[in-house]
């Protein structure tokens, strides 16, 4: 298994997942955000897949569950993929991970909930996926001068508390996000760089 860099190449298997159902690109707006990717992938293949490697921050304001926008801080996402595991609709294809962060911080602004979101596919779920690519996330976190990485969970969500666990992450705090975020119930957890 390896994280893959988006590429066109690749965009066909991403939109066929999409399609699919059950696995979204934004585990808070989930449906909404899936057709959103869908129809950029239409509109524009080649710079929808430039966009995904965005350390400029170039994408343009990130939209939050109550529709509110804010500034987009530099990220990325990477591409789960395993060549072992090629059959079916999806190819390789088996979720995504996505890094961003404040450059010369390690704290994030309040808006933002996390250096690190995932999500693999229903059907290649329990397979180790999302630990293995955090793991391999994680160095290049470092990179970027970063002492730490925060991840936020729902309270119930155990599979991704437990990658985040494997991966040497602690509970820092159970808190409220803000009314933008739907004022829920989240965990928020950190993994010393
Ligand atoms: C969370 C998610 C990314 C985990 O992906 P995954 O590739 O299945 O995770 P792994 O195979 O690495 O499994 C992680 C752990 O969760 C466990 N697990 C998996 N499904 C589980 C379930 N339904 N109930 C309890 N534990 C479960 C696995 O056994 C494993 O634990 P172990 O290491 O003790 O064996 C995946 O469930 C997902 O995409 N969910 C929807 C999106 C999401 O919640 N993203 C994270 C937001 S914070």
């Amino acid at each position: 298994m390896k994280l893959l860099v988006p590429a066109l190449a690749e965009l066909d298997h991403y939109a066929e997942a999409l399609r699919r159902g059950g696995y979204f690109p934004d585990n808070i707006r989930r449906e909404v955000s899936a057709r959103e990717e869908l129809a950029k992938i239409d509109a524009d293949p080649a710079s929808f897949v430039a966009l995904l490697d965005d350390r400029d921050a170039k994408a343009g304001p990130v939209t939050l569950p109550d529709g509110s926008t804010v500034k987009r801080l530099p990220g990325y996402r990477r591409w789960i993929w395993d060549d072992g595991d090629s059959g079916g609709d999806g190819g390789g294809f088996c979720g995504h991970i996505g890094f961003r962060w404040q450059p010369g911080a390690s704290m994030l602004p309040p808006y933002v909930l996390g250096h690190i979101g995932y999500a693999v596919v229903p059907w290649k779920r329990g397979r180790g996926y999302a630990t293995r690519a955090l793991a391999l996330l994680l160095p290049e976190a470092r990179k970027e001068g970063l002492a730490h990485v925060d991840l936020t969970t729902d309270p119930d969500n155990i599979p991704s508390q437990k990658v985040i666990a494997a991966n040497g992450g602690t509970l820092v705090e159970r808190f409220t996000t803000t009314d933008a975020h739907g004022g829920g119930e989240m965990l928020r957890w950190r993994i010393m760089l």
